[in-house]
């Protein structure tokens, strides 16, 4: 008797969930150049689903809430599991990743949107190459001699090991960039990415030998002055990186190098 109660209540329970949807809202954009419009999706629930999950299912039966046909939504993924950063979008009006955003822990209408401070190339799909370009300009990465197996490294002690290891889960996702009032996608800030990969490099034994490049770079256009301290990237670092500590660090590094560069012998008055 008490087994076919729990079947019942397992079969009750089954057609619950059967009957249960995730809405979502997405605001589209067609291309470049074309304006954002907003989209509804209602979909079957399943248990544990996140919202990559969800476009997916959107992408294999693109009908809309309406019940109309419509194209498949855009966005960008890649590792699924946090470490590549491409599929960064803004969740219920929080910039994170879209592959650990679990729709059970989130509110519905579920509203997704692409970052504001990059491109739209097309849904959800933005161009970061940006942050790509910053990379480069502060010469984020340790210069080696390729042409000849050089061997083991030189030892770094453990606690700038341990400094460097935090600042290296960085994957360019773009969530601090967003969150950064002085970021605009009309001005040339680095954001505090691409400065917490300056102290990344300079603490490397290696990378160090070209620090003053690097510092040089911080100095110029777009560089570690137009920080205005508002901390918001390290309150929205997915990865927990100090951003706000290398901020800090590289504003002594580079204070410092000025007036070595100032008053040292490259600029030696006659
Ligand atoms: S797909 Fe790589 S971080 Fe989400």
């Amino acid at each position: 008797m008490a087994d076919t109660k729990e079947v019942n209540e397992a079969q009750a329970q089954d057609e619950q969930q059967s009957q249960k949807t995730i809405k979502l809202i997405i605001k589209r954009q067609d291309d470049a150049e074309s304006n954002p419009y907003e989209e509804e999706f209602e979909i079957p629930y399943k248990e544990n689903l996140n919202v990559i999950a969800c476009l997916m299912e959107i992408r294999r039966n693109p009908i809309n809430s309406k019940g109309e046909k419509t194209t498949p939504v855009i966005w960008d993924m890649n590792c699924l599991e946090e470490v590549c950063g491409a599929c960064s979008m803004v969740i219920n009006g929080k910039s994170r990743q879209s592959c650990t955003a679990i729709i059970d822990q989130l509110e519905q209408p579920i509203k997704l949107e692409p970052m504001s401070t990059f491109p739209v190339i097309r849904d959800l799909q933005v161009d970061r190459s940006r942050m790509f370009d910053n990379l480069k300009r502060m010469k984020a990465w340790v210069p080696i001699d390729g042409t000849y197996d050089l061997g083991p490294g030189p030892r770094m002690p453990e606690k700038k090991r341990q400094t460097a290891y935090e600042l290296s889960k960085c994957m360019t996702c773009g969530v601090c960039l967003e969150v950064c009032p002085n970021v605009t996608r009309d001005n040339d800030f680095i954001g505090a990415q691409a400065i917490s990969q300056v102290r990344l490099f300079n603490l490397h034994p290696t990378g160090s030998m070209t620090k003053d490049e690097r510092l040089n770079a911080l100095m110029g256009v777009g560089g570690l002055q137009e920080c205005g301290n508002s901390q918001n990237c390290v309150n929205a670092c997915p990865k927990g990186i100090p951003l706000t500590t290398s901020i800090a660090a590289l504003n002594r590094e580079t204070s410092f190098h000025m007036f070595k560069s100032f008053f040292g012998s490259d600029h030696q008055v006659n």
